[in-house]
C-alpha cells in the first residue's frame, strides 16, 4: 500500500460489537484525527453475532462480516481488533487467522490471553507482529504496559490488587447497605453492574484470568491459568463483613501473584484488608493494583476496570502502538525465552488468617478451640465473641499470627470435629500487602 501524504492509512477490522466494540467505533468516529504516531485510522469492517441488534453507534456504512475469521483474513484489514470474548471458539480462531496472515492484533480478551497466551505469543513473534491486550486487565487503567514496558528494568516480586469491578461493587454494597450477597447481586444485575450470568465475575474466574496475565508480564513466565487457586465471593457472608469491620478490616476480592524461590503462586480469594489500606479505600466498581519491584519499590495504581469509554481508550492506545511500529515481546520476554511457570503449593504459603466458628453457647467452648489451635502450633492474635441471641449458636471470631496454610487447615479440621462446634469454621486470609 502506498503511503498517502499525512502518513499511512490503517484499516482496522473490529470483531465484537458489544459494549467495548461499540465504544471503540464511537471513539474512532469522534476522533477522526486520532494519530499519536502519525497516519490515520479507518474502520474497514465489522463483525458481530447480530447485525440488527440496536447499538449506540451506526454501522450501516461499514462492511459487514458474518464470520470474524473472514474479517481477520480480509485483505482490507490491516489491524484486527478482537472484542468477541471467550477463551476459545470464534475469538481464538479469528486471532490465529489474523496472526497467521501477519496482521497485528489488539484484543481485550483476558480469557484468551490467560489460557492460550503462550502459543499465541509464539505465533505473533514468529510472524513479527504485535499482539496487544492493554484492555484485557483493569480496562482503561494501564497495568499491562506498565509491567511489560515501564518495569522491565526491575525484577517484580509481587503484584496484588482488586481486578474485578463487579465483585468490588457487590462487596462495597454489602458493606455499606448491609445486604446479603444474593440480594445485592440481584440488585447489581438489575442496575447493569453484574451480568445476567455472573459466574465469571463472582466466581473469581475473571480476576484469575487477569492476575494470570499480570504474573506472566511481571515475572517473564508463560501464563498458566490452570495453576491459579481461585475462590470467589459467593460464600462471603454479611456476618463476616460486619465482624471483619469490628476487627478493623474490610473484605475485598484480592488477586495476587508472588514470585518465590520455589516458583510462582497465583491466587484469588476474599481477603481482609485493613480499613485504612488503599485497597480497602478502593470502593464501588474501582480496580486497584500494587506492584512491588526489587529496585523501584511499591507502585499503586487505581482506576476504572471496565466500561465502554475507559476500555475503548485502552484499545485505542494499543492501536496507536501498532501505528507507531512498536513490536515488543508479547509478555516480558520473547515467547521462547519465557520461564516455565512452576506453581507453588498454596498449602506452603504463610500468612495471617481470620476464622469464624459457630458454636454452642456453653462452658469450655472457647478453651477447647484455643487449645486445639495451640496444639497445632497456631498462635491467636485477637479474639472476638459477639453476644448474639440466636438459637442456632454464637459466632466466635479470631485472627491468627502468621502460619503455614497446611497447619491452619489441619487445625480447622480438628476444630470442626469438636462437639460444641456447629458447622465447619470459615477461613478468610488477611492481606500481606
Ligand atoms: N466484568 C469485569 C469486571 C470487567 O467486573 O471487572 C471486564 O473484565
Amino acid at each position: 500500500m502506498s503511503v498517502p501524504p499525512g502518513g499511512r492509512v490503517w484499516r482496522v477490522g473490529v470483531a465484537g460489537l458489544g459494549n467495548v466494540g461499540a465504544g471503540v467505533l464511537g471513539f474512532l468516529a469522534e476522533r477522526p484525527d486520532f494519530a499519536p504516531a502519525g497516519g490515520r485510522v479507518v474502520v474497514s469492517g465489522v463483525s458481530a453475532r447480530s447485525r440488527s441488534r440496536p447499538r449506540p453507534v451506526n454501522i450501516s456504512g461499514l462492511a459487514w462480516f458474518d464470520d470474524p475469521v473472514a474479517l481477520a483474513a480480509s485483505p482490507d484489514t490491516d489491524i484486527f481488533v478482537e472484542l468477541v470474548g471467550g477463551s476459545d471458539g470464534p475469538a481464538k480462531a479469528a486471532v490465529e487467522a489474523a496472526l497467521k496472515a501477519g496482521k497485528p492484533v489488539v484484543t481485550a480478551n483476558k480469557a484468551l490471553i490467560a489460557e492460550h497466551g503462550a502459543e499465541l505469543a509464539a505465533l505473533a513473534e514468529e510472524q513479527g507482529v504485535p499482539l496487544l491486550f492493554e484492555a484485557a486487565v483493569m480496562g482503561g487503567t494501564p497495568a499491562v504496559k506498565m509491567l511489560r514496558e515501564a518495569m522491565v528494568g526491575d525484577e517484580v516480586r509481587s503484584v496484588a490488587g482488586i481486578l474485578n469491578g463487579t465483585c468490588n461493587y457487590i462487596l462495597t454494597e454489602m458493606q455499606n447497605k448491609g445486604g446479603a450477597f444474593a440480594d445485592v447481586l440481584a440488585e447489581a444485575q438489575r442496575l447493569g453492574y453484574a451480568e445476567a450470568d455472573p459466574i465469571m465475575d463472582v466466581g473469581g474466574f475473571d480476576a484469575a484470568h487477569k492476575i494470570t496475565i499480570l504474573a506472566a508480564l511481571a515475572f517473564g513466565c508463560a501464563p498458566n491459568y490452570a495453576a491459579a487457586e481461585i475462590e470467589g465471593i459467593e460464600q462471603v457472608a454479611l456476618v463476616d463483613i460486619q465482624l471483619a469491620k469490628d476487627l478493623g478490616y474490610r473484605i475485598k476480592l484480592v488477586a495476587s501473584a508472588d514470585r518465590t524461590e520455589d516458583g510462582v503462586l497465583v491466587r484469588v480469594h476474599p481477603t481482609l484488608v485493613p480499613l485504612d489500606h488503599p485497597l480497602a479505600l478502593a470502593g464501588g466498581a474501582l480496580n486497584a493494583l500494587f506492584i512491588e519491584g526489587t529496585r523501584i519499590g511499591r507502585i499503586f495504581i487505581q482506576g476504572p476496570g471496565a466500561g465502554s469509554g475507559p476500555t475503548a481508550a485502552a484499545v485505542a492506545a494499543d492501536i496507536a502502538d501498532v501505528m507507531a511500529g512498536a513490536v515488543r515481546p508479547v509478555f516480558q520476554a520473547p515467547a521462547r525465552a519465557l520461564s516455565p511457570f512452576t506453581p507453588v503449593d498454596p498449602a506452603r504459603s504463610i500468612g495471617r488468617a481470620y476464622l469464624r466458628f459457630l458454636v454452642r453457647d456453653e462452658p469450655g467452648v472457647i478453651a477447647a478451640v484455643s487449645e486445639t489451635l495451640a496444639e497445632a502450633g497456631v498462635s491467636i492474635e485477637s479474639f472476638l465473641q459477639k453476644p448474639v441471641e440466636d438459637a442456632a449458636g454464637v459466632p466466635i471470631v479470631l485472627t491468627t499470627h502468621s502460619v503455614a496454610e497446611s497447619v491452619l487447615k489441619a487445625a480447622i479440621d480438628r476444630i470442626a470435629e469438636l462437639p460444641a462446634v456447629i458447622d465447619r469454621p470459615r477461613l478468610l486470609r488477611i492481606a500481606r500487602i
